[in-house]
């Protein structure tokens, strides 16, 4: 599909499904090799958004791991709140274990910093950051994304787990908003 519409908001192609599992291959080689000798990493999905990432990168994932969900929330609409509301709690004691959290993306980096400050105080012995996406240029956080599989501009996409207001999940492919034919289509208010 060219380009799909939620709600109001048209949205264009803009990272086929080829190029995101060529990206997650990548970045599972990566994490295979780094992590080859750690006793049991946790691999910590984050909810919802990573649902089909975390799935395509386990499948590539060869070493003997565990596999945890978290849930948060911190978006409303196309923005961050600033404000990262814990759904789910840990199931599992990351107690002296080696973390690996796995994002659908790092925008501002306010989810991420909150997750790594709650893995700390749970005892983790050390914490590496995957995320399928990473916006650098919004990314306001010190923490060191280890393991970034794509680097996109600041644009707001959906797709592949990745949703607006809940919608546009399921779709292999992701997209991006397209600013232009969403100005078009704005009722123009005649006074
Ligand atoms: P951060 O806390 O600002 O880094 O935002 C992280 C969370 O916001 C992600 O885990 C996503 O759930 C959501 N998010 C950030 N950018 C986008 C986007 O472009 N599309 C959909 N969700 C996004
Ligand atoms: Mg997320």
């Amino acid at each position: 599909m060219k380009s799909i519409q939620l709600y109001n908001k048209t949205f264009k192609l803009y990272l086929p499904y080829e190029d995101i599992q060529m990206a997650v291959d990548n970045v599972a080689k990566t994490i295979n090799k780094e992590l080859k000798d750690v006793d049991t990493p946790i691999f910590l999905g984050v909810l919802t958004g990573s649902f089909m990432f975390l799935g395509d990168l386990m499948k590539r994932i060869d070493i003997p791991c565990d596999v945890v969900f978290i849930r948060v929330a911190s978006y409303e609409g196309t923005s961050s709140t600033g404000e990262v509301k814990q759904i789910l709690g840990l199931t599992k004691s990351v107690k002296d274990r080696t973390i690996v959290i796995v994002e659908d993306i790092v925008d501002t980096g306010t989810t991420i910093t909150e997750l790594h400050q709650i893995l700390k105080d749970a005892g983790a012995k050390e914490i590496k950051i995957c995320t399928l996406l990473f916006k650098p240029d919004n990314y306001k956080g010190n923490l060191k994304i280890d393991y970034p599989a794509l680097e996109i501009p600041s644009d707001f996409i959906v797709g592949y787990g990745l949703d607006y207001n809940q919608l546009g999940r399921q779709y292999k492919d992701i997209y991006v908003i397209d600013e232009d034919t969403n100005a078009k289509n704005k009722p123009i208010n005649k006074i």
